[in-house]
């Protein structure tokens, strides 16, 4: 393979890196070239100060960026070599993956790579269509892969104290005026023309609330924004699951943003949509709680349910361009 076609795949690895989910979409990274190296980094500017002071879900996205440079890399042919965190001096230098040898790409790895710009945030019920035990399965060994334990919620009692925990944690903080202020930050007013935040489109404006009840984010806040799709029959809050780590470093918030981005991929190319609840992880006391009930002990990461969902929406990210340092 010519250097030609060695820039070529890193730009479209670059690409992909870009199209992973994040916090509000705050899309908080910048990467850079050097020769087949690419270093990436978290923009601390673009960190949430108030909801996210210790920068533990700016890390989880990064990881999910990650993630989709690496498997973009295989999948255009060069097996990655990543470091993760490699200079202590440098706290914002996540990684660097160096696009290597020439290597044969497998089918999964295809399958995983055409989700990347395909998989979307459902912020709405489910159908009732059943999520496949299997797929479940699949889902848990993906995370595992990565370095993170996903445990989907089975007992009804325990589904029952995570949608009470995050309707507590959706109440408290829609009274906290600074907090409210950072939503809306990142709250795009339809029409917008910006490439960071969660556009209008990204959620129903009259979500039917899902049996037990998790309730949304509130991005349209004291507005009537969303998208119009009718959401009557889609009451199901699908299968509850959890993504936990052993441990709460900044490794193992990469590693866990890296098994997120691997189970959605996963999840996506088998027909399944993920909605996140991460409101109650963002309150010290009810994180803890969930750690020792409900986690074993482990750090939790990710609150997620997932379903089976007919939406068709677009996501928006800024271009290269804007997350290229010179
Ligand atoms: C760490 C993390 C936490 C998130 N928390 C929530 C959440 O609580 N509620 C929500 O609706 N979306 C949440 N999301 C999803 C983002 O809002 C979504 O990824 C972003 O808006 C980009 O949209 P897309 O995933 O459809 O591309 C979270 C994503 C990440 C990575």
């Amino acid at each position: 393979m010519t250097d030609r076609e060695k820039e070529r795949a890193i730009r479209i690895a670059l690409e992909a890196a870009t199209w992973a989910p994040s916090v509000h979409n705050s899309q908080p990274w910048s990467f850079s070239i050097t020769g087949d190296e690419i270093a990436v980094r978290a923009d601390l500017e673009r960190k949430l100060r108030y909801g996210d002071a210790m920068g533990r879900q700016q890390l989880i996205s990064c990881g999910a960026a990650l993630f989709n440079l690496i498997i973009t890399l295989r999948c255009q042919g060069y097996e990655p070599v990543a470091r993760i965190l490699p200079d202590p001096d440098r706290p914002s230098l996540l990684a660097t993956v160096r696009a290597g040898e020439p290597t044969d790409v497998d089918e999964l790895t295809k399958a995983l790579c055409d989700e990347v710009k395909r998989r979307r945030t459902h912020r709405a019920g489910f159908t009732d269509l059943p999520v496949p035990d299997r797929l479940v399965d699949g889902l848990v060994a993906q995370a595992a892969g990565e370095g993170a334990r996903l445990t989907p919620v089975r007992s009804a009692v325990a589904v029952e104290v995570v949608a009470a925990l995050t309707q507590a944690a959706q109440g408290v903080q829609s009274q906290d005026r600074v907090l409210n202020l950072e939503v809306i930050r990142w709250a795009l007013p339809p029409g917008s023309s910006r490439t960071d935040g969660v556009p209008a489109d990204a959620y129903p404006t009259e979500p039917a609330r899902t049996t037990p009840y998790f309730p949304q984010r509130d991005y349209a806040w004291r507005h009537a924004w969303g998208n119009a799709s009718d959401q009557s029959a889609s009451t199901s809050s699908g299968v509850l699951t959890l993504l936990t780590t052993s441990g709460d470093t900044r490794e193992e918030w990469i590693a866990c943003g890296r098994a997120l981005q691997r189970a959605l991929l996963y999840a996506s190319a088998h027909g399944v949509s993920a909605a996140f609840h991460t409101q109650a992880l963002e309150m010290h006391h009810l994180r803890e709680y969930l750690r020792q009930e409900l986690c074993s002990g482990e750090y939790p990461q990710m609150i997620m349910r997932l379903g089976i969902t007919f939406d068709d929406t677009t996501g928006i990210r800024r271009p290269l361009s804007d997350v290229l340092d010179a």
